[in-house]
């Protein structure tokens, strides 16, 4: 599929999973207890999502752990049935079109394998190829390309089982593409990879998305991976879209979080508790002294400005050097993933009004 029209790729309406969870008390009496009468909570991982996705786009999809950015890609791949809503991808529904929609994506999952555990990677490789019954030219083809760009050769005869967490990665990564998929889905994939495999990685996802126009849907806790494989970012807590848009204005929306760094006229211990003191009337600010003539002073810029900050310290303490240092995209990130970004509550004051 090189249809180069701006039809997306894939696409979700208003789609919810809900799981039913059993409410089980601790102990045998409990699970006695469940047996004769179960009792069952019902929980929203994934609360009405709408996206759409152009072929060719790379996706980062993030949110902190629990947000539902598994049960998104399992979606996706047909694996749940959604409790609500629609899904196509490539003109698929796929848990209607499994096995269809199966020849359209590829899947790296980085907490499980797809490889058969015991049979030496090429064996896998070889059934991969039956399964999706790629002609043998095009296999052969596919073959040495992802072998010689993986570097995958001395990989080929060792079973799953005995790879390591990197080996075991590229190898994945060639198993999700032997059958040219027009979408691949990345779920945490470079989870305890090192440095040098990682960028290896990146390089490769970066060339299939250049020359083949593949769709990348990447989930990661790694903001390099985000920076250097996603243009667009799709953010999500609760299971819900908190932000879809371009990586580059993220830190103009969320970037509310700000750090003064001072220096003092002299070293003084006692600086950070009066600069502590000095600024009790404000809420959710953090003084850190990294040196005996320095501190950091964290803040909500929409609470307080620096300006009122600066007045409150002067009074207090003899001020040499300011400094202020606006957001990093890898900061909001961070506070997103930790669950700092409460992006829906208005910011109040000390007094308790909105700022
Ligand atoms: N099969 C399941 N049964 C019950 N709850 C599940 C199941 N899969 C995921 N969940 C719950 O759904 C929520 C979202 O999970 P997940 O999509 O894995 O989050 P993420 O990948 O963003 O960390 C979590 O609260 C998780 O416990
Ligand atoms: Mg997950």
């Amino acid at each position: 599929m090189t249809d180069a029209s701006t039809e997306p790729i894939i696409r979700a309406a208003g789609l919810t999973k809900r799981f039913k969870r059993p409410t089980k008390k601790p102990g045998l009496r409990g699970a006695l207890t469940h047996l004769v009468r179960p009792s069952y909570t019902t929980m929203t991982a994934v609360d009405g999502i709408d996206l759409e996705i152009i072929p060719g786009e790379s996706v980062a999809y993030v949110g902190p752990n629990g947000a539902g950015k598994s049960t998104t890609v399992k979606l996706l791949t047909g694996i749940l049935v959604p409790s609500e809503g629609e899904i196509t991808v490539c003109g698929l529904t796929p848990h209607e079109n499994r096995i269809a929609n199966a020849h359209n994506i590829g899947v790296v999952f980085g907490q499980r394998t797809q490889l058969w555990w015991d049979l030496p990677v090429r064996e896998s490789f070889r059934l991969l190829g039956d399964i999706y019954e790629l002609p043998a030219v095009e296999y052969r083809q596919t073959y040495s390309d992802l072998v010689e760009i993986l570097n995958l050769q001395p990989l080929l005869d060792v079973p799953a089982r005995q790879l390591s967490l990197g080996q075991r990665m590229r190898c994945d990564l060639a198993a999700s593409l032997f059958h040219s998929p027009p979408v691949l889905y990345l779920d945490e994939p470079s989870i305890g990879l090192d440095v040098a495999v990682k960028a290896r990685f990146r390089e490769f996802i970066r060339t299939m998305h250049r020359e083949r126009g593949l769709t990348v849907m990447l989930t990661s806790h790694d903001l390099g991976d985000i920076e250097e494989l996603c243009h667009r970012m799709i953010m999500i807590d609760n299971g819900k879209i908190i932000y879809d848009g371009a990586l580059a204005d993220v830190t103009r929306r969320f970037g509310w979080e700000q750090k003064l760094h001072l220096t003092l006229t002299e070293p003084d211990p006692t600086a950070s508790s009066a600069a502590g003191a000095a600024l009790t009337a404000h809420r959710d600010i953090s003084v850190d002294a990294p040196s005996d003539t320095t501190l950091t002073i964290t803040f909500d810029s929409r609470a307080v400005t620096s300006g009122q900050l600066i007045r409150d310290l002067a009074t207090e303490i003899q001020l040499a050097d300011i400094r202020i240092e606006e957001t990093s995209a890898e900061s909001v990130i961070r506070n997103l993933y930790e669950g700092r970004l409460h992006f829906d509550a208005e910011p109040v004051d000390a007094q308790g009004a909105p700022a």
